[in-house]
Parts: C-alpha cells; sequence; structure tokens
C-alpha cells in the first residue's frame, strides 16, 4: 500500500492526488482522501485512482490538511468499505495504515462490545476506533493517538487526521514512511516519489517513532515521547527521474536507463589500473567464510548470479528464496555472512530472512536500491546498487545493477581482480547502449506474437538470466513462459517444444557454448523455433531462426548485456497486446506481506 498526507498552505486534495499517482505501484485495487476542513470529508473506491478522481465531488474539498492512501488488500477484498482512509463512529477521526495488525479481531472484539460498529473487514478500521476511545477518555489528539498505537501488534506506517485540525499524527512499525519539509508544507508518505515534486529534503522514520506534522514544521518522538533530533536529508533525484519522461511506459524507460544506472553503480568502485574494487560502504567487512543469498523474484535471479560469481572467488556461496529460508535449518558457519538483495529494501520475506539470519549469529547485509529502506537500516551493512527510482512493477534496471553489485562486492571482498572482467564492467554500460540502439527485440516480438507458450534456456551465468527473462515474460505478457538450465531441457522440458513453443537460447562465448548449442539443436529437431541471442551470431548460424546479437564481451559480463534483450521482447510483447505493462493484474511493487 501506499500512503500519503500533507498540511501546508497548498490546497490537499492536489497535494495528495499527486502524491497518490506516484505511488500507485504500491497498490492499486482501491484508492482514498479524507482532508479535514470544518469537517472532515473522505472519499474513497475500489479501483484506480483513476476511478477515486471520478467519483470526487467538483471544487467542495477545499481543506489544506489530509491523509491518502492507494491499497494492496492484505484484510478483506477490494471494495470501498475495505477502502482506506477509514473512520470512526462519527466520521471525526480519519486514518490510512499500511502493514498488518496482528492483533486485530481482539481488539475488534473488545470495541465491538464497547458499541463500536464496523462497515468492513479490515485490520485497519480498528484504529480510529481505538482512537475515539482514548479521546472518550480525556485525552488529547496525540496522546489518543499514541495510546491507540500502543496497543497495536503487527506491521505498520499509520497516519491519521481529525475534524478541523491541520495536524497529521504518523507513527512507524517495520512499514515504511518518510517526512518531507517543504516550503509550502510538510509532507509525509511511504516513498519519496509522492513528494519529490514539492521537496527534497526528507526525514526517515525509524521503528518505534512517531512524527507530528503541522504546516510550522514536523517533530519526531520515540515511544517514550521524548524528541528525536532525526537528521534531515536530502534526495539528489530529480522530479524527472520519477515521471515517465516522454516514454509509454516506465517499463521502457527504466530499460533504457541501464547505462546510467550501471554507470552509477560503478562509480567511485572500480579501479582497473591498480586492479582494486573499493566498495566504501563495506570498507570494515571482513572477508567471509560462507555467503548466504536470501531474495526474491527478480532479486533472486540476481542473486543466484552473485552465488555463482562468490564461488567462482573460491568463497562457499548458496542462494535461497527468502520465504523460503529458515535459519535453523541451514547450517551456518562462523564468518558466514547473509547477503539479502532487495530493490525496494522492504520486502517482508526477506526482511523475515534477514531477522533470523542475524538473530542466529550472521553478519547481514542488504544490496539495495533505496536508501533509508528498513533492510539498509536493519542490516549490519547496506551496500547500494544505486539504479536510481524504479516504478515498473516488472524490475528491469534494478536486476543488472544487482548483478554488479555482486560482482562488485565479491571483488572488493575478497580482494582478487581480473584485470579483464573489471575492464568489461566498465564497458558494460556501453555495450548495454548498444544493444538499446540496435536491438531487433520488437520484430521477433512481432513474430512470436502468438505463442502460448515461451522458452528461454541458458548456462552457467545466463541460467539465472532465463529465469529471469521467464519471469518478466509471465508479469507482463500473461503468457505462460518458463526458464531452464538449458542442460535440463532433454530431461523433461523437451516434452513441450513444438513448432509453437519458442525457444530463446542464451548462447554467449564462454566455456559452455557447444554444450548449449547442442540443446538447441535439440530443439530444432522437434521442430521448435530458437531465437538466439548470442555475441557469437556466425556460429549460431544454421541454428537459428532469429538472432538477437549482443557485443561481445567478457563471459561473466556477456549474460547481463544479453538480459537486455529479452527485457525488450518481454517489453514488445506486452506492448502489442495491449497489456497495463507497468501494473501487471494481481502484482505489486514492494510485497511488504509474507
Ligand atoms: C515483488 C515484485 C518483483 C520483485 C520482488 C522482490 O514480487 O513484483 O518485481 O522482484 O517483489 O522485490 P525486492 O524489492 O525485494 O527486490
Amino acid at each position: 500500500c501506499g500512503i500519503i498526507g500533507y498540511t501546508g498552505d497548498s490546497t490537499a486534495l492536489d497535494v495528495l492526488l499527486t502524491g497518490l499517482s506516484s505511488l500507485e505501484y504500491r497498490g492499486y485495487d482501491s484508492a482514498g482522501v479524507a482532508v479535514s476542513d470544518t469537517t472532515l470529508s473522505v472519499h474513497k473506491c475500489e479501483g484506480e485512482l483513476s476511478a477515486l478522481k471520478a467519483v470526487l465531488p467538483d471544487g467542495s474539498v477545499r481543506g489544506h490538511t489530509g491523509i491518502g492512501h492507494t491499497r494492496w488488500s492484505t484484510h478483506g477484498p477490494p471494495s470501498n468499505v475495505n477502502a482506506h482512509p477509514h473512520t470512526d463512529c462519527d466520521g471525526q477521526i480519519a486514518v490510512v495504515h499500511n502493514g498488518i495488525i496482528e492483533n486485530y479481531q481482539a481488539l475488534r472484539h473488545d470495541l465491538k462490545a464497547r458499541g463500536h460498529t464496523f462497515d468492513g473487514e479490515t485490520d485497519t478500521e480498528i484504529v480510529p476506533h481505538l482512537i475515539e476511545e482514548f479521546l472518550a477518555e480525556g485525552a488529547d489528539q496525540e496522546t489518543a493517538f499514541r495510546q491507540a498505537i500502543d496497543r497495536l501488534k503487527g506491521s505498520y506506517a499509520i497516519a491519521a487526521v481529525f475534524t478541523a485540525s491541520e495536524t497529521v499524527y504518523a507513527a512507524r512499525h517495520e512499514s515504511p514512511l518518510v517526512l518531507g519539509i517543504g516550503e509550502d508544507g510538510h509532507y509525509l508518505a511511504s516513498d519519496v516519489p509522492a513528494f519529490i515534486e514539492y521537496t527534497n529534503q526528507v526525514i526517515y522514520l525509524n521503528d518505534g517513532e512517531f512524527a507530528t506534522i503541522t504546516p510550522d514544521g514536523v517533530t519526531v518522538t520515540d515511544s517514550a515521547g521524548i524528541v528525536v533530533d532525526a537528521p534531515v536529508e536530502t534526495i539528489l533525484w530529480s522530479p524527472e527521474d520519477a515521471g515517465k519522461s516522454g516514454y509509454n511506459h516506465y517499463m521502457l524507460k527504466e530499460i533504457n536507463e541501464q547505462p546510467r544506472a550501471l554507470r552509477q553503480c560503478l562509480r567511485g568502485r572500480v579501479n582497473e589500473l591498480l586492479r582494486i574494487v573499493q566498495v566504501d560502504e563495506v570498507i570494515n567487512l571482513e572477508t567471509p567464510n560462507a555467503v548466504q543469498f536470501v531474495a526474491c523474484g527478480t532479486s533472486y535471479h540476481a542473486a543466484l548470479y552473485g552465488a555463482q560469481f562468490f564461488r567462482e572467488c573460491g568463497v562457499m556461496a548458496q542462494t535461497f528464496l527468502a520465504s523460503e529460508y529458515t535459519a535453523a535449518t541451514v547450517p551456518m558457519g562462523e564468518g558466514t555472512l547473509v547477503i539479502g538483495v532487495t530493490q525496494s529494501g522492504e520486502t517482508a520475506d526477506t526482511m523475515r530472512a534477514l531477522r533470523e539470519a542475524s538473530a542466529a549469529g550472521a553478519t547481514t547485509l542488504a544490496m539495495t536500491n533505496v536508501v533509508g529502506s528498513s533492510a539498509a537500516r536493519e542490516c549490519d551493512h547496506a551496500m547500494y546498487i544505486r539504479a536510481g527510482p524504479e516504478i515498473s512493477v516488472a524490475a528491469t534496471k534494478t536486476f543488472g545493477s544487482q548483478q554488479v553489485a555482486a560482482v562488485l562486492l565479491a571483488t572488493a571482498l575478497i580482494g582478487v581482480a581480473d584485470q579483464s572482467l573489471l575492464a568489461a564492467l566498465r564497458g558494460l554500460p556501453d555495450h548495454v547502449q548498444t544493444v538499446l540502439d540496435s536491438s531487433r527485440a520488437r520484430d521477433v516480438a512481432e513474430a512470436y506474437l502468438d505463442a502460448d507458450s515461451y522458452f528461454f534456456i541458458g548456462r552457467g551465468y545466463n541460467m539465472p538470466v532465463a529465469l529471469e527473462a521467464a519471469l518478466k515474460t509471465k508479469e507482463i505478457t500473461y503468457k505462460h513462459a518458463e526458464g531452464f538450465a538449458a542442460g535440463e531441457l532433454k530431461h523433461g522440458p523437451l516434452a513441450l517444444v513444438t513448432e509453437d513453443t519458442p525457444v530463446f537460447a542464451l548462447l554467449t562465448a564462454g566455456v559452455n557454448f557447444e554444450k548449449t548449442l547442442s540443446n538447441v539443436r535439440e530443439v530444432e529437431a522437434r521442430g521448435g523455433p530458437v531465437i538466439a541471442v548470442t555475441d557469437s551470431p556466425k556460429e549460431v548460424k544454421g541454428y537459428a531462426d532469429h538472432v538477437l546479437e549482443v557485443p561481445e564481451t567478457h563471459s561473466t559480463v556477456a549474460p547481463i548485456v544479453a538480459n537486455v534483450q529479452l527485457q525488450l521482447v518481454s517489453y514488445w510483447i506486452a506492448n502489442r497486446l495491449g497489456r497495463p505493462i507497468d501494473k501487471p493484474r494481481n502484482l505489486a511493487k514492494s510485497v511488504t506481506v509474507e
């Protein structure tokens, strides 16, 4: 879910709607706003933000203080009543929430016994009623808010407003919340893009902290109510960085931003002449005896690639799906480093795995794109991939940056640097640019638009890329797609290969090229169309129906470049099929529930 709050000189509704449109990637099954004036006006409905805009009354919501929400359901299906904000019995208090309140059933039961009635089924709805109870007992607004929050167990970022009040109250526990200090008012949101248009001065709230936001300033307090001297940080993204910059979709924009993202990831970290890689963030980290990666989705594929590179450097490394990881069952020796790869730094599965690893005695490191994210703050170390904001639900630019970050991290920790690899990393942004400028992916997409199923195969470093290409295709085209280790094709999936099953083969130069080529022949013999993604077009001639060429480079780096061709293929298939590419059905960018 996404939260926005504002109080200041501007018309709150405008600020809230702008903020919500930047937060829709966090959830978009319902949306709502509450604006405080002489009365509290609450408008909410099921559907995307456009549905909310359609039901807003013309010009009558004029207050300067308010909160808004875009929802991704966890309790109760998407519906008008389950949409946030939620209010108390008298409609004097409005609350928005992101997270899960674990003890809401018990609290709801108690409140019902005290005469409160509930319209919907969400966990959030108890919060305004709890506040109402404490107000009735004589507490002032702030105290009542704090007392209500104290009763909650679970994860939350919560904001509340009251009738005829210019103050927004907020609290956070295991769900992100950031405050914005502007000239025309003050803001709070789940994420910076929600208010970057108005200010780049931010304060990240920590777990257990409260914030009181008025037109005159923001005050952060700890759980005991003591004022915290919270540092104000400057965000260096421009508002354009969070906009579509002329592309039809964020996804295509983000695919095209990869050269810049990769340059930022490499900046100041690689010294080719001295053959060293230096990552300032991990300068005090000792070389681990063993590494365990935990991650989900695209980040998991980057972790598979990263673990392979650590092993090549001589460090025992494993990769786990975060949702399957339990520190209790994974043997963990002295000096184990557990790396959580997570673009958002907020994924609940990954956070839980990291917490378990930490409790079991591991050193933890967050490899993330979001400074100040929960993972970055909770882990012993954080390494930033520096890809810039990624808005499209389907991760693209962050994947390559995570792969590069893993190579940099391993090299920095182990201290051995292969000069040809360093040179290839330095050349990577240009190689990706070459692919972007010359790709025939759109033609290939057109040629195979009607297929019911797409297969992707690769070996070694190309194997995670095959998995990632299939995930991307599933996410945005809604077509069946599978990625396989090329060698596994003959152990089962080959039974599915017919002339209607295009097989994309990652054939970049390296030790396994010949073997992958023989797998391609197996496909060809069954009449399956083959699309080779390759730096060796001559060698694949005669076997491939289509070729997507990538520049020659180091065999470890080539798969990162090859992936860009497949990102473009999935994009153009989805585009021709008219899919809502940036917001695929049933998916969310940041999944903060297990
Ligand atoms: C969600 C997104 C995926 C993403 C995964 C992990 O499922 O839809 O695109 O790969 O979460 O996200 P993270 O922020 O931890 O990398």
